[in-house]
């Protein structure tokens, strides 16, 4: 397309943009903050500075975190076995750089994780590849991924915490908080004699996962299927070209493949509602070997194949997407997915969720005791605006990744899909550009909106080249409307001030990304 056709199409929705914004911020609600007085907590119980509920990626972190800067910590976790779940298996290179400030780096280590420099994409034949940035002087860490059993790297994180003098990690099912005028005190939980018991902190982080049931204790927030992720696993086999993940626009939505042990290969593709075949007779296998194979390219095929053919267990999780909200009640902060999801598509969740921990303990660093139901609640409302960069371009990003990967018959959606395929495989700084921000590589919400106008902008070109014609100038305008559609909604949720104001990003990088943070 015409450079200069390029440019004052994105100059156009610039404007559009920050016309829109305008608007809005100048109507916002300014909320006025009420802060109730709420006497400094005391340490009751002789006990904990903090309960966690919940040792998994998030609560292991902060625990060790926390922990280092000389708190009693106080972990209650449901089942202390290695955990078997298709879920967080990518550590992407931001994660990893997020994993290293938090002193976590080797928990990486020894569980046969591999690495991933980048992605391979098949679409209708045609293969490309687009690698993780390695000229990017903004990202001071190795720019690659890992890729793991997601349990070993569980296992490994309560190891971490729990090898601290400081930190108690007990197995037990919390069955609720305990509240005192609106200030939470601690948790009822059923230890691992099944007795039921109490434990008592002046702050108690709820890390219970995404299907958290204290939660709804907590806040209103309900978390929104969107699909379902089903795959299994091939055993001791090996991708040709293990150090990049296979992302194949398959229809009804993308296939994946990806190694995560020197011998085993995960195999997943999104399914929605209303369209599952059933797993107890066997239809899903068949759904596999029939419908999704046939789509995976002929020489991953034995692989893919493989884990169906032995038989693999398949298992199904749905995917969600639940955005942040803040919690009135005090003394108590609400972490991962208990917290906010996003589509698994970008495989980011354990990114924001350590972005969230190094910024949490941050800021619980200078508190004398945790015990100040008001200075946590002030704690509470910075951490959520300083986590924007990071939550916001990753959320954002999932969202419109996911729903331009779905297949559809519709001309607009189509053109929108393949030219996400060409912009992503085009080399040069369209790719660099995109997989610094799939890659955490680059937080920043700004350049996000840069680009996903650009794909827009470019698909748009395509479907009016070589000559407009009516129908193609109406199939323009609503994939116009499409990726509107997929920006606005998540500008509103995010905070359109924290999205496109270049400030909290370059605050955010200096403070958790550069170098010479801690
Ligand atoms: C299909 C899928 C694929 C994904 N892939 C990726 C990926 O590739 N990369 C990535 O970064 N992220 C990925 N994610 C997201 C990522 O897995 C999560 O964001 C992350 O695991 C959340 O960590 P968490 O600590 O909040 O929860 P979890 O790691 O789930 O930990 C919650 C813990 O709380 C315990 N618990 C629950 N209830 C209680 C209770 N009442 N009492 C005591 N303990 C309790 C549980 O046993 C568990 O150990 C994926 C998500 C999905 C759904
Ligand atoms: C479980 O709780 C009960 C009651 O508080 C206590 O007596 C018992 O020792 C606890 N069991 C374990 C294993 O901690």
């Amino acid at each position: 397309m015409d450079m200069a056709f390029t440019q004052v199409c994105l100059w156009t929705l610039l404007a559009f943009v920050l016309t829109w914004t305008i608007f809005h911020v100048t109507n916002m609600k300014k909320k006025a903050a009420k802060l109730v007085d709420v006497a400094a907590g005391e340490r009751r119980d002789g006990g904990a500075d903090v309960i966690i509920v919940g040792a998994g990626v998030g609560g292991s972190a902060l625990a060790y975190a926390l922990a280092k800067d000389g708190r009693q910590v106080h972990v209650i976790e449901r089942d202390m076995r290695q955990p078997e779940r298709m879920m967080g298996e990518f550590m992407q290179p931001g994660g990893r750089l997020l994993l290293s400030k938090l002193g976590l780096q080797d928990c990486l280590e020894g569980i046969d994780a591999q690495i991933a420099t980048g992605l391979a994409v098949y679409k209708d034949g045609k293969e490309a590849v687009a690698p993780f940035p390695v000229e990017d002087n903004n990202f001071p860490y190795e720019p690659s991924a890992r890729t793991f059993h997601n349990g070993r790297f569980v296992q490994r994180l309560r190891q971490k915490a729990s090898s601290l003098p400081n930190v108690r990690l007990e197995e037990g099912t919390v069955k609720s908080l305990i509240e005192e005028k609106g200030v939470i005190k601690g948790v009822t939980y059923k230890n691992s004699s099944g007795e039921e018991t109490t434990a008592f902190a002046p702050l108690t982080v709820v890390c219970d996962g995404c299907y958290s049931n204290l939660r709804r204790s907590l806040n209103d927030n309900n978390a929104e299927v969107l699909s379902y992720t089903v795959g299994y696993i091939s055993k001791n086999c090996q991708l040709e070209d293990p150090e990049r993940l296979k992302l194949i626009m398959s229809k009804p939505s993308f296939t994946m493949l990806y190694q995560i042990s020197s011998t085993d290969v995960r195999c997943l593709t999104e399914l929605f509602p209303g369209n599952i075949p059933s797993m107890a007779n066997g239809e899903m296998a068949d759904f596999f070997k029939n419908s999704i194979a046939p789509q995976v390219p002929q020489n991953l095929r034995k692989v893919f194949l493989k884990g169906i053919e032995e038989g693999a267990q398949i298992k199904a999780m749905p995917t969600k997407r639940m955005d942040a909200t803040l919690s009135e009640k005090k003394g108590v902060i609400v972490l991962g997915d208990a917290f906010n999801m996003r589509h698994p598509v970008v495989a980011s969740g354990m990114m924001v969720l350590l972005s969230d921990v190094l910024i949490l303990r941050r800021l619980l660093q200078p508190l004398a005791n945790l015990g100040d139901a008001n200075k946590i609640s002030e704690v509470i409302k910075s951490f959520y605006v300083i986590r924007k960069p990071m939550s916001a371009t990753v959320n954002t990003l999932g969202n419109a990744f996911s729903q331009v990967l779905i297949a559809s018959t519709d001309e607009a959606r189509e053109a929108m899909r393949q030219g996400c395929y060409d912009y992503l495989t085009s080399g040069g700084f369209r790719t660099s550009g995109l997989m610094a921000l799939l890659g955490g590589m680059n937080p920043r919400p700004l350049s996000l909106i840069f680009h996903l106008c650009a794909i827009t902008l470019s698909s748009i070109g395509q479907l009016l080249s070589p000559f407009p014609s009516p129908l193609s100038i109406w199939h323009s305008l609503r994939l116009f409307g499409l990726s509107m559609k997929m920006l606005v909604p998540h500008l509103k949720a995010e905070g359109v001030s924290q999205m496109l104001s270049p400030s909290y990003a370059i605050a955010y990088r200096k403070s958790y990304m550069a170098t010479t943070a801690l």
